[in-house]
């Protein structure tokens, strides 16, 4: 059978690259960078020729936002931001071999050059439309420049392309009353000609290659959502834009016009491995344009039609370029139960977690890889994060290392003791061992990174609990060759594990090969039983992790308690105008009463509902309510909550619910329990 090793001689990695108008969080590592590095460090280790490629995307309408606000220039913002990110990937061991930038001049000639070939190739239509224009500012309005009423909630600062109150995508012209941000002038309607990639023509091309060829190995999410783009209709796509801050249209008579951020954005990917070919005296072009050569993107779930439908119809227009063979996204990482926010601040932030975690940058790629959204959203939160390093990395895998390590010094001098006649259990280590590499190896190229550190672990359990069953401490007076051999067998699954940990946890690796005094050696070689030779002088041990107090996590929720206290002062509530006043008499036909939420579960196939069975002090019945994007059913159970039993029962998808539990309504949305201070029965009434 032919292997990948067979079909590929080298790969092309590309991670996507964050815009540089703010620092990089935990959001973007367990996304992208942590899944592209593991699996960069994988192939390397395996003697592949790999490209590492990364990068800041420093274009786009929300620099140029971030800019005037601040009073200084798109390029001061991007220098900033650029350096604050490079080096947060650099600390926490995010090996690309370049991080470059859009803002370079290599990149501003490559995008151009690629926009000028599919123009002289005819791949673009051009059309007039009438887009917003500010008659002061004299200038076109991006989307985001204007602000207006939004016609479905009435939030009066809803943006031009979305309202952030009730989530609603818009057109800058449904705006009710809009406003230019730059001037506060009333924006006008004004012609204007752009470039538009057709999309259309390539329907037939996608649905071929995305939905027939990639249908069983793009990850469902990815497959799902490029399904539904192409089944919905594919149409143009303007690719250039009215804005100063760019790559400049290299098109006579197209002033004030740049690309599209995101028709530039992508080909920095290949702007960057022009640039690391220069810096290496290395011809770039077969990462790019040989068949031969498996191209991969990492991206975050919001970028997956850009590079499933739009970069690759873009690579075929210009018919000299590879198409990727994958592009693993993940989910979304919440923190703490709320969505990741850098307008709220709501976030773990790589630079300060490098200050308050110093030298614990391993701690966080294997919590954030452990718990991966690879298939869903998943959420971040701090006692998770301490749990995992106490109960696992340090419980587990630090603490068989260190046991083994420790025993070695103490009895034999530091030296690899020989193993002398095997039992059982010996053997039944020795057996397992060389099953791990193939095992980590198949997960890893199915992009399954959760499971490849799984089984990982596994091997630090299975040494673990060989320690603790053997006893080499009890044994040492009776029984000394017994305990050579334990150990012997101890250290080679030590040796192991600093060998098929290195793409997980480079830092702890490195230091534990450093300790036994080995190199990196290839993937192949791992599994093997006599990876440490008898007689082999150890260094002294040192701790790979250390225990995480309760304080540190204390700290760390206090200030994102500190942070949303912040969110609310800033955001209060919109008082609404009072409703018309109801008679004594209508009031008191409201039951509504105290109940005890005794279950709680999902309803499936929807995102906000809850099925809840409340015991009302009356009955127990089942109410369907919308609070499932606020609260974990398991966490429900024994909450005491306000309930409006005698509203009409309606069927909620299928599900018949009685009554209605009372909520109140944060300014960001948030749902909160109106929740009874003190214990109450159910059946209590409300008055
Ligand atoms: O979502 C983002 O942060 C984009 N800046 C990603 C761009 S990926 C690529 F196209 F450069
Ligand atoms: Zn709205």
């Amino acid at each position: 059978m032919k292997t990948e090793k067979d079909t590929f001689r080298r790969y092309t990695v590309t991670s996507a690259l964050p815009y540089a108008n703010g620092p990089v969080h935990i959001g973007h590592l367990a996304g992208v960078y942590v899944p592209a590095d593991i699996y960069v460090r994988y192939l390397r280790q395996q003697g592949r020729d790999v490209l590492f490629i990364g990068g800041s995307d420093e274009h786009g309408v929300p620099i140029t936002i971030k800019a005037r606000k601040e009073g200084i220039t798109p390029q001061q913002v991007v220098d900033k931001y650029h350096a604050l990110i490079r080096d947060s990937f650099k600390a926490f061991g995010i090996s690309f071999d370049i991080y470059s930038r859009t803002s370079n001049a290599i990149h501003h000639e490559t995008a151009s050059a690629f926009f000028r070939k599919l123009y002289e190739k005819g791949e673009f239509v051009d059309k007039v439309t009438a887009n917003y224009f500010d008659p002061e500012a004299g200038q076109f309005l991006a989307d985001r420049y204007i602000t207006g009423t939004c016609p479905h909630c009435g939030n009066e600062k809803a943006y031009g392309d979305q309202c952030e109150r009730c989530g609603t995508s818009l057109n800058a012209t449904d705006l009710i009353n809009p406003r230019s941000t730059l001037s506060g002038a009333e924006p006008v309607l004004k012609d204007t000609h752009h470039y538009y990639l057709p999309l259309d023509r390539y329907e037939p091309w996608l649905k071929e290659w995305i939905l027939e060829k990639h249908r069983d190995d793009w990850k469902v999410n990815v497959y799902g959502q490029c399904k539904s783009w192409i089944d919905h209709g594919l149409q143009p796509r303007a690719v250039t834009r009215d804005l100063d801050w760019g790559v400049k249209v290299p098109v006579d008579g197209t002033e004030g016009k740049v690309l599209y951020v995101w028709f530039d954005a992508p080909i920095g990917y290949i702007s960057a491995t022009r640039e690391w070919g220069q810096e290496q005296g290395k011809d770039w072009e077969p990462y790019w344009k040989d068949e031969e050569t498996k191209m991969v993107h990492f991206i975050g779930k919001d970028n997956i039609v850009f590079h499933c439908i739009i970069f690759p119809a873009m690579l075929k227009a210009e018919g000299s370029y590879i198409l990727p063979v994958n592009v693993p996204a993940n989910e979304f990482l919440n923190l703490e139960g709320d969505k990741i926010s850098t307008s709220n601040n709501w976030a773990v932030w790589l630079h300060e977690y490098l200050e308050e975690f110093p030298g614990q940058q391993d701690v966080l790629r294997y919590v954030l890889t452990a718990n991966a959204p690879e298939t869903k959203d998943n959420d971040f939160t701090w006692k998770d994060f301490q749990t995992r390093n106490n109960s696992e990395l340090l419980a587990i895998l630090g603490n068989f290392v260190n046991r083994t390590l420790v025993l070695t010094q103490k009895y034999f001098e530091g030296r690899v003791p020989e193993a002398g006649e095997l039992t059982d259990e010996d053997r039944a280590v020795l057996e397992a061992l060389p099953h791990f590499p193939g095992r980590i190896s198949a997960s890893l190229e199915s992009y399954r990174f959760r499971e490849a550190l799984a089984e990982y672990m596994n091997l630090a359990r299975l040494g673990n609990k060989y320690l603790t069953d053997t006893e080499p401490w009890k044994k040492i007076k009776d029984d000394e060759a017994r305990v050579r051999t334990i150990l012997n067998i101890s250290l080679q699954v030590c040796a192991n594990l600093s060998q098929l940990g290195e793409p997980f946890l480079p830092f702890s690796m490195q230091k534990l090969r450093d300790m036994l005094g080995l190199e990196l050696f290839s993937w192949e070689e791992g599994g093997r039983t006599e990876l440490l030779q008898p007689g082999t002088l150890l260094s002294q041990p040192g701790l790979l992790f250390s225990k995480i107090e309760d304080s540190e996590i204390e700290a760390q929720v206090n200030k994102l308690q500190a942070t949303k206290e912040t969110n609310l002062a800033n955001n209060p509530v919109k008082a609404e105008p009072q409703k018309e006043a109801v008679s004594y008499d209508d009031f008191v036909k409201m039951d509504l009463r105290v109940g005890t939420i005794m279950e709680a579960e999902k309803v499936a196939k929807t995102k906000k509902l809850l099925k809840l069975k409340i015991d009302t002090g009356i009955d127990q019945r089942t109410v369907v309510s919308g609070i499932a994007e606020y609260f974990e059913p398991a966490d429900l159970p024994g909450r005491q909550v306000c309930i409006l039993v005698n509203l009409e029962p309606r069927d909620i998808k299928g599900i018949p619910s009685q009554g209605m539990i009372l909520m109140a309504e944060d300014a960001d949305g948030r749902l909160v329990f109106m929740q009874p201070g003190d214990k109450v029965s159910p059946g209590a009434g409300v008055k």
